[in-house]
């Protein structure tokens, strides 16, 4: 795919994954330079992208490290030499606590915990490889997923992590994934600020009790503007603004979605066109994609790889090509094994996506 490199976009085969290099460059720097404005990091979560080299040229332009869902991910970047890692999630039994273990050999790794039996056998894991290993406990803000009730029982487990051999405490872990895509901007900010409340009075409380807390971090791309400006939170943890899709462009505005699939129309009617890219190529779990700079044709339908889009009028060929924003970019880029970074109509550098289909 290297011989892809200087192709102008309208001689590429289809469908291709690609990244418009230059909406990456304005949304990195717009976020980045607010979190500096308000001296929080801005740790990226690489969930979003699974790609090294897309990893490596957000690091090149001033990213704070990055966030992790998964072990694999954590392990694909220090692969890529980009070694300040943080896995946002429970890593629970043997198998993977060694495999934690032995990351956190080459690499400053922190995880996420939220129970005592996972944290003793996180400790025991570590001592065994010589390792040592950031834990930061979850406080559940309100999404109902991982994490313990903010206040006393967050104290507790910070406690044990003080006194586990292997484990270092680093701080709390409060992510409000339950309002990212809350459309009333107004309400998003007011239920955030509740959250981020308790958050941050855990952080007293445990802070009251002797216990340092370098770390409190959370948001997405949705609640970042919120989440930064709180006295109290040292880091955001977004994701999705660096490629963006249509769901989140209709709360997020501000960042560009440089993410999309280029496809040829490969059949048409009477009002409708077919492309040759569906739902293994364009994720559809968040919804119907659009057609970038074509908003009066709209899909209708995406079976596994055809896209059915409705369009009035004559003008469509066959052969014609289109490019399809997806409405979910960290979904659309776990369904491909390689993109192209382009830059004003060209292509200016091919990725694979090592972390693609890996859930391990
Ligand atoms: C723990 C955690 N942090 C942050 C995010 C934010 O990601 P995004 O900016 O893509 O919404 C997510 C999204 O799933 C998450 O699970």
């Amino acid at each position: 795919m290297s011989s892809l490199i200087g192709q102008p976009l309208d001689t590429l085969d289809t469908p291709q994954l690609l990244i418009d290099l230059d909406l990456v460059d304005i949304n990195l720097k717009k976020l980045f330079t607010a979190c500096k404005e308000r001296q929080v990091a801005c740790r990226v979560h690489f969930k979003s992208l699974k790609c090294a080299g897309l990893a490596r040229y957000i690091a090149a332009r001033g990213g704070d490290g990055f966030l992790c869902a998964k072990l694999c991910e954590a392990e694909v970047l220090a692969d890529a030499g980009l070694t300040d890692l943080y896995i946002a999630n429970q890593l629970v039994g043997p198998i993977k606590l060694k495999r934690l273990a032995a990351l956190a050999r080459r690499a400053q790794v922190r995880v996420c915990v939220d129970d005592p039996e996972n944290i003793a056998q996180m400790g025991r894991a570590a001592q065994e490889a010589g390792a040592n290993i950031g834990a930061l406990v979850e406080v559940d803000v309100g999404m109902s997923r991982c994490g313990v009730a903010p206040g006393a029982a967050a104290l507790v487990l910070a406690r044990q992590i003080q006194k586990t051999p292997g484990l270092r405490f680093v701080g709390l872990q409060g992510y409000d994934g339950h309002l990212q895509m809350l459309p009333d901007a107004a309400e998003r900010r007011a239920k955030c600020l509740e959250g981020m409340e308790k958050l941050v009075g855990t952080r007293r409380l445990i802070e009251e009790a002797g216990i340092p807390v370098e770390v409190v971090t959370g948001a997405g791309t949705g609640t970042w503007e919120f989440v930064s400006a709180v006295p109290g939170v040292t880091e955001i943890q977004p994701g999705s603004f660096v490629l963006m899709d249509c769901a989140y462009h209709s709360v997020r505005p501000e960042f560009g979605c440089s993410l999309s699939i280029l496809a040829t129309v490969i059949s048409r009617r009477a009002g409708h066109y077919v492309l040759d890219a569906g739902s293994k190529a364009i994720s559809k779990d968040f919804g119907m994609p659009v057609i970038k700079d074509h908003p009066q044709e709209k899909v209708h339908k995406l079976s596994e790889e055809h896209t059915r889009v409705e369009v009035e009028g004559e003008g469509i060929r066959i052969g014609d090509r289109r490019e399809v924003i997806p409405a979910h970019c960290c979904a659309t880029m776990n369904l491909h094994r390689a993109c192209l970074g382009v830059r004003q109509g060209k292509v200016e550098t091919v990725w694979p996506i090592e972390a693609s289909g890996r859930y391990d």
